[in-house]
């Protein structure tokens, strides 16, 4: 990469989970190198994420993965202009890794220190491909911690019009996937046995709630897959796996489809974006595609790589909290349960 005098730079770094990742983002949108360290194939083995264990392996990977990142972006030091890093919400002991890293290199190479929101991050990760997105639209964060849907009022600034009540989207699929022996991640697995069942084979309920017409809730739909499970163990019927998986997606997808598409239309807006993990969810993008095309909404999702945890998501959103004037001090701390705008 070439450095113009006028470019800013970020190093970005994201621990929040299961990932280890580092990226070099130009300019806010233009990203030089993403690098991602995946700790999946070591908490498949427990069936879900350790935090102990994501702790530990965090510490062993993140330095390697910051030089792979400079190195991938042909940069030095040198060339940052700031360190974002996501200080929450997610696992206290693997966001602190990833706080402590981005203070240690901030601090010695007297550099700003931008901590990021990890859902606005989530968001920012549709500007990555699409230069015409622009605030304010409507965006549905869908990940395995989170259930949110949203108006992009302005970069970093949010309207909160719903939230799960209960499990988050990922986190029903997941749970799902465990039930159905699948395996974690299960949001993956079940969208590709999907595709081999029929989605009307079994009718799983669509939670209703009365007051708050943009929460969600998906514990139920999980329990009933949990009963039917039972129930055909106990009669003695068979267990179609594909359909279940189908059936279960589909009440999943109609729900956030729904509600999102709804959304948009009452609070005029024309275009609507997904985010999270659970973004790229095939069925979820094709029916919320078409969904959106029928309301006349142009509808923006990221690429898979950029769905789920990553840190060029991270240097997006940190670059627009750069240039608004966002600083962190080095009593930045790890906030697991940071609130969606605060700072
Ligand atoms: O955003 P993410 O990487 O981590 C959080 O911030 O939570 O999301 C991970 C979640 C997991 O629950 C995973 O099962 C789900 O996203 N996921 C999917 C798909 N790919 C990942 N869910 C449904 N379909 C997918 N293709
Ligand atoms: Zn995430």
């Amino acid at each position: 990469m070439e450095k113009q005098k006028e470019d800013i730079v970020i190093l970005a770094i994201e621990s929040s989970c299961d990932e280890t990742a580092a990226a070099v983002v130009r300019n806010g949108r233009e990203i030089c190198s993403n690098i991602i360290s995946s700790q999946i194939e070591l908490h498949k083995l427990y069936g879900g994420v350790v935090p102990e264990i994501a702790s530990r392996k965090h510490i062993e990977k993140i330095n390697q993965v910051i030089e792979e990142a400079l190195e991938q972006a042909e940069v030095t030091l040198d060339d940052i202009d700031a360190v974002g890093v996501t200080y929450g919400p997610g696992l206290v002991g693997a966001l602190l890794v990833g706080v402590a890293e981005a203070k240690a290199i901030a601090y010695a190479r007297n550099l700003p220190l931008v901590g990021v929101h990890h859902i606005e991050g989530h968001v920012s990760a549709n500007y990555i491909e699409h230069p015409d997105l622009e605030p304010p639209f409507m965006c549905l964060i869908v990940s395995g911690g989170h259930t949110h849907l949203v108006i992009v009022k302005d970069y970093g600034e949010f309207e909160i019009l719903g939230r799960t009540r209960d499990d988050a989207a990922g986190e029903a699929f997941d749970k799902v996937a465990r039930a159905i022996g699948l395996g974690y991640p299960g949001g993956p697995k079940i969208d590709k046995l999907a595709k081999e069942g029929n989605p009307d084979a079994i009718r799983f309920p669509k939670a209703k709630i009365e007051d708050g017409p943009y929460d969600f809730s998906f514990s139920g739909v999980k329990s009933a897959v949990l009963n039917h499970l039972n129930h055909c163990r106990m009669q003695n019927l068979e267990i179609i796996d594909a359909d279940i998986a189908a059936s279960f997606q589909k009440a999943v997808v109609d729900t956030l489809v729904e509600k999102a598409v709804k959304a948009a239309r009452e609070y005029k807006m024309d275009r609507l974006a997904i985010a999270g993990g659970v973004a790229s969810n095939g069925s979820l993008r094709l029916a919320m595609a078409e969904a959106c095309e029928k309301a006349g909404i142009r509808f923006y999702y990221p690429s898979p790589v950029f769905c789920t945890d990553n840190a060029a998501m991270i240097g997006v959103a940190a670059y627009y909290e750069y240039i608004k004037g966002t600083r962190h001090g080095w009593d930045l701390n790890a906030v697991p349960n940071l609130k969606l705008g605060e700072r």
